[in-house]
């Protein structure tokens, strides 16, 4: 174990040193095949500029993947450490680098008990997760289709080292992006007679969508609305003709996204017309909510107990995650990993205690050797 953590240090310390941001993962993924090919893992040709695929097993069913993520954020990194990122402006400060670590670590624990395996374990290396771009393209290559579960993690701050999070159900939320455009007349600042200033008319609607969203949903269940850019106008005595409103809608279903979008629009549209203006409003594609099987999730508390690992029952999140995008379609659960108390994640001061690499590594390993064990155990049941 402790050759591991050597190991498993030295790799998180190099990825940590050299972060890419999303969609230009070209070293990272070099360097992840280049590891798994020395280890003796079979990597799958994946049809996307970067990112990987890998397998440990022989191909046959059942098969649980793992999947971590390769991306870093345009970031300006403030923490001191001796391995803290070599390029400006960018670094992982969502420990994306954490996750492919200890999904690495897993896969070499997987590859000594291959031959024990009851299946395969598919490993996914995603790009682009922090712009939601990454978990479509890898599912449209269709190389997922025979996946039947799949297991994601994510660093959390909030949570000491060697601790889990672990909860079934919404865990987290659906990251609407909403951009208002609205329409007003521009001319001089001392005659608004004559035009129609949409500065006012965009405050307005800033303030009732903050109210009004959340009073269309139950308060048993979680919403979040922030307006978080609002652009209008160049000069202190001009009338602009528009302006713009930018910012996000977080629910945890379903049914509250399709109320809130209504809601939005109804509300941007309405407001307009009361003051004369019109309102043009655009929703971004988003990952649905992270859903977790209830029995996935308890089977993944009672390994990680097994191992001697202490569970907590994870506190919800309205962050997103792509990882929601394989739930769509297949089961899974979503594992927050415990790295130590800090700055939150996307702060310049991030950071995950590596100390619980190996441990991470060795739950992931077991996780899905005991979950194809389970899975082809029931399969024979069926058959007999
Ligand atoms: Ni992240």
């Amino acid at each position: 174990m402790k050759q591991l953590q050597e190991k498993l240090e030295a790799i998180f310390q190099d990825f940590h040193r050299h972060p890419e941001i999303s969609g230009k993962e070209f070293r990272t993924t070099e360097k992840i095949k280049a590891y798994l090919t020395e280890w003796g893992v079979s990597l799958i040709s994946l049809p996307l500029p970067t990112g990987a695929l890998a397998q440990i097993g022989f191909g046959n069913r059942p098969v649980a993947a793992l999947r971590c993520d390769l991306d870093a954020l345009p970031v300006q990194e403030e923490t001191g450490l001796l391995y803290a990122s070599e390029v400006p402006g960018c670094m992982h400060a969502c420990g994306h680098d954490f996750h492919m670590t200890s999904v690495l670590g897993a896969a070499l624990l997987l590859k000594e008990r291959e031959s024990r395996l009851k299946g395969t374990v598919r490993l996914i290396f995603q790009p682009s997760e922090e712009v939601n771009e990454g978990a479509v393209p890898v599912l449209r290559t269709g190389l997922l289709e025979d996946v039947s579960e799949y297991y994601g993690i994510h660093t959390d701050p909030e949570i000491e080292a060697g601790t889990l999070g672990i909860r079934e159900g919404a865990v987290m939320a659906c990251p609407d992006h909403f951009q208002i455009r609205i329409h007003g007349r521009g001319g001089h600042g001392a005659q608004p007679h004559l035009s129609v200033n949409p500065i006012p008319c965009a405050a307005s609607v800033a303030l009732a969508l903050q109210q009004a969203v959340p009073g269309k949903i139950s308060p048993f269940s979680p919403c979040v609305l922030s307006v978080c850019r609002i652009q209008a106008g160049d000069a202190w005595n001009v009338i602009p003709g528009q302006a713009l409103l930018e910012g996000t809608l977080r629910t945890m279903s379903e049914k509250d996204r399709a109320t809130g979008i209504l809601t939005i629009r109804e509300i941007a549209e309405h407001m307009a017309k009361a003051w004369g203006c019109t309102a043009e409003t655009v929703f971004f594609s988003a990952p649905p909510p992270v859903v977790n099987n209830a029995d996935l999730a308890a089977f993944a508390a009672e390994t990680a107990q097994s191992l001697g690992i202490r569970v907590i029952q994870q506190e919800p999140s309205m962050i997103g995650e792509d990882f929601a995008e394989y739930l769509q379609e297949k089961p899974g659960c979503f594992i927050r990993v415990g790295t130590g108390i800090g700055p939150g994640l996307h702060h310049s001061k991030f950071r995950a205690d590596p100390s619980v690499l190996s441990g991470t590594a060795e739950f992931l390993s077991e996780l899905v050797f005991r979950r194809l064990e389970k899975m082809s155990g029931s399969q024979h049941g069926k058959e007999s």
